[in-house]
């Protein structure tokens, strides 16, 4: 794929106090550099991985990553050949994102996008704004970004005709939910139909569970801050919760994201979605949330269970699997009480 990873991200705010607040005592990223108009926060061993800048509130912009000069140089001919315009980031932007060279483009929805090479990576350790146990970013990018448009369709046709993006899989109900990846990680990239263009959510993985319980402790000791509840994906598999940063999108901040085999992955429609549980939000109408309801209760009363993703380092097998859960595990109840039933007839 000639995008490697969502390498950054930048935002535009008026609210930079509060982000720096946010930030730090909320996600637990660092805060790297600061001045009047600008914010760098770092994610792990890179000069930046968020860009915060004064600058009145949109979509912002996302930063792809592509492996060298080569690879940027084959993505500026594949943009001129799809006639989507892309400028040079100039001396000052490069710096002020760390990398060698990139470019700037648009979507077909107006959200705009970077592409690059060359991160720096600086020499001091990662210190981050809380007592964490740091961000998976690496191979995988620093998350996901999900973007709200009333272009889908469009859009899904330059992320994976233009950019090269995969479909990993998708519903349609109770919105119609697109998901793309560029690595192992499920989706760096989410699409969502709405009637508006805007930054859904942001996604940040965390290393441990803990992490996440305790960040959604901070979190729901504010007063509004906490915009989804805690609960788990049914597809990225991540566990997380969602807060609200100072400019109204999301930040969903999670643990033990799936990663695929890209090579042999292929795309779906989800039978369920998007939570095996929790994550109570706010759906665009009264019949969306009804339906999502209705969509989770449907994975809660089929017994749906979907293993855990796990780290070396981050866990301990405790205990051998339940024997009765080995030989049930792909029956459903009514399956199950058919089997007791035939075998307390045969006694
Ligand atoms: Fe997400």
């Amino acid at each position: 794929m000639i995008i490697k990873s969502l390498g950054y991200l930048g935002f535009n705010s008026e609210k930079l106090d509060e982000w720096v607040d946010f930030g730090t005592r909320v996600v637990g990223l660092q805060l790297y550099e600061r001045s009047d108009d600008v914010l760098t926060f770092r994610m792990d061993e890179r000069q930046q991985r968020i860009i915060v800048r004064r600058a009145p509130p949109d979509t912002g912009w996302s930063g792809w990553e592509v492996e060298d000069a080569a690879a940027l140089e084959v993505l500026r001919v594949r943009l001129t050949d799809n006639y989507v315009p892309w400028t040079e980031l100039d001396t000052q932007a490069l710096a002020l994102r760390g990398v060698c060279a990139g470019i700037s483009f648009s979507d077909p929805a107006g959200n705009r996008h970077e592409a690059f090479h060359g991160a720096n990576i600086v020499p001091a350790p990662f210190v981050p704004g809380r007592p964490i146990s740091g961000f998976r970013t690496g191979d995988h990018g620093l998350g996901h970004v999900v973007y709200q448009t009333p272009a889908l369709v469009k859009l899904q046709a330059f992320f994976e005709g233009v950019l090269g993006f995969g479909l990993s899989d998708y519903f349609y109900e109770p919105v119609s939910v697109a998901f793309f990846h560029v690595n192992a990680r499920h989706h760096s990239l989410a699409l969502a139909q709405t009637p508006n263009s805007a930054i859904h959510h942001v996604m940040f993985e965390l290393n441990q569970l803990d992490d996440v319980g305790q960040g959604y402790d901070v979190a729901r000791a504010e007063p509004g801050r906490v915009a989804v509840t805690l609960g788990r994906h049914i597809n990225d598999l991540m566990t997380s919760y969602y807060v609200r940063s100072p400019d109204g999108f999301l930040i969903e901040c999670g643990w033990g994201g799936r990663s695929i085999d890209v090579d042999e992955w292929e795309p779906f429609e989800l039978a369920y979605g998007p939570s095996l549980w929790g994550h109570d939000r706010e759906w665009p109408s009264k019949e969306a949330e009804q339906e999502a309801d209705a969509i989770r209760d449907k994975a809660r009363e089929d017994g749906l269970r979907l293993p855990v993703q796990v780290a070396k380092g981050n866990y301990n097998a405790g205990y051998e699997p339940l024997a009765w859960w080995e030989q049930n595990r792909r029956k459903s109840l009514p399956e199950i009480r058919a089997d007791a039933a035939e075998a307390d007839a045969a006694e």
